[in-house]
């Protein structure tokens, strides 16, 4: 049995888990930042590592209090050290190094893009063998957009990636032009549910013969779209209507799941893939899952929403595959805010 401390500070959530074995958690705690973020409609980087420096220690407790292990049962500490904002990595990594060191564990430094993909094995999952290698995996979240191909347990290829901005992005920008709230995925996901297909479609932007993405030109025809119905850029009571906000919902989310869904598909078929796994916060969103599944050229592994936002879980589950490598860090390991997989 091997017991993981897993934390991720790469973004705003301070996230801390107890996995075993790679694919049981036994707690998962998220102090989410959220409401700070809300306020000035995005993260903004200084706060969120204040933020983490808060609530870094109170979280590891509940983590190991939720677990209901003890740290001498712990057999490692794993910590995201890249990509990520800077500040909010050194805070993780800096607070691992000292558990690590004072409890006398092996420190594993792990890439935030690597544990997205490691969510796929929580719980009762097993994309190897449920498919088998290779796989290509979907990473959407608010600072990637990568296609991957997985080729066996910690061998990579990014194949795909946005050109412009993430996906995630584009939902929190779409969002703020719409006049919702701060994360814009999950808001733009509920206000779609009430569209009725009243608008013409937004455009599916395509990178030539490539499966890369690129999302701006399509925030742009929203925001373009907006501005001819005149409520953006936002005067006093020039509010959209219900019905504006829910078929502009509707038809950007569903420009964006086809070119996921699109690329996905290509690259399954250009590299022979067996299955195919979907991580990063936008893999939370209902028309993306249900149409990966239902369109997808092979099986398709979308961990639970809360385990497709970010989390310690998944730290602690990438970090059981280097544990059983005997892959563990230096005491030099640095944050690497533009670590690439
Ligand atoms: O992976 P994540 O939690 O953090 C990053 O590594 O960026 O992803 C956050 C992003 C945000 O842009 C948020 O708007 C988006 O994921 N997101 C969603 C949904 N839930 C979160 N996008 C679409 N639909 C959702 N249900
Ligand atoms: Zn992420």
């Amino acid at each position: 049995m091997i017991n993981i401390l897993g934390i991720e500070t790469s973004c705003d959530d301070t996230a801390v888990s107890v996995v075993r074995d790679g694919t049981l958690i036994l707690s998962n705690v998220i102090a989410a930042q959220t409401d700070m973020h809300e306020k000035y409609g995005g993260i903004i980087p200084e706060i969120a590592s204040r933020e983490h420096l808060m609530a870094i220690m109170p979280t590891v407790d509940a983590a190991l209090e939720g677990a209901e292990i003890s740290k001498e049962e712990l057999d490692a500490v794993a910590v995201t050290h890249g990509p990520g904002l800077a500040g909010s990595l050194l805070v993780g990594l800096n607070s691992a190094k000292g558990l690590a060191l004072g409890w006398d564990k092996p420190l594993i430094g792990i890439n935030h893009l690597e544990g997205h993909i490691y969510s796929a094995w929580l719980e009762d999952a097993d994309p190897e063998c449920q498919f088998g290698f290779p796989l290509i995996c979907l990473i959407a979240s608010g600072g990637h957009t990568d296609l991957v191909v997985m080729f066996e347990h910690m061998s990579y290829k990014v194949v795909g990636r946005t050109r412009d901005d993430a996906a995630g992005e584009a939902f929190d920008k779409v969002a703020r032009v719409l006049g919702l709230g701060f994360p814009g995925g999950p808001e733009i996901q509920a206000q779609a549910e009430g569209a009725k297909g009243l608008i013409p479609p937004f455009p599916r932007p395509k990178i030539g013969n490539s499966v890369d993405f690129s999302f701006s030109g399509l925030k742009t025809a929203v925001v373009r779209r907006a501005e001819e119905e005149g409520f953006y850029p936002r005067k006093t009571n020039q509010n959209p209507t219900r019905v504006q906000v829910e078929e502009f919902s509707g038809a950007f989310q569903s420009a964006v799941v086809d070119c996921l869904v699109r690329n996905v598909n290509r690259a399954v078929e250009e590299w022979g893939a067996k299955g195919i796994i979907l991580g990063g916060g936008v893999a939370a969103n209902s028309e993306l899952r249900e149409r990966m599944q239902s369109e997808g050229k092979v099986g398709v592994i979308a961990p639970r929403p809360g385990l497709c936002t970010d989390n310690g879980a998944m730290i602690g589950a990438a970090a059981y595959r280097h544990f059983n490598e005997s892959i563990c860090t230096q005491w030099e390991l640095d944050v690497i805010p533009n670590l690439s997989l």
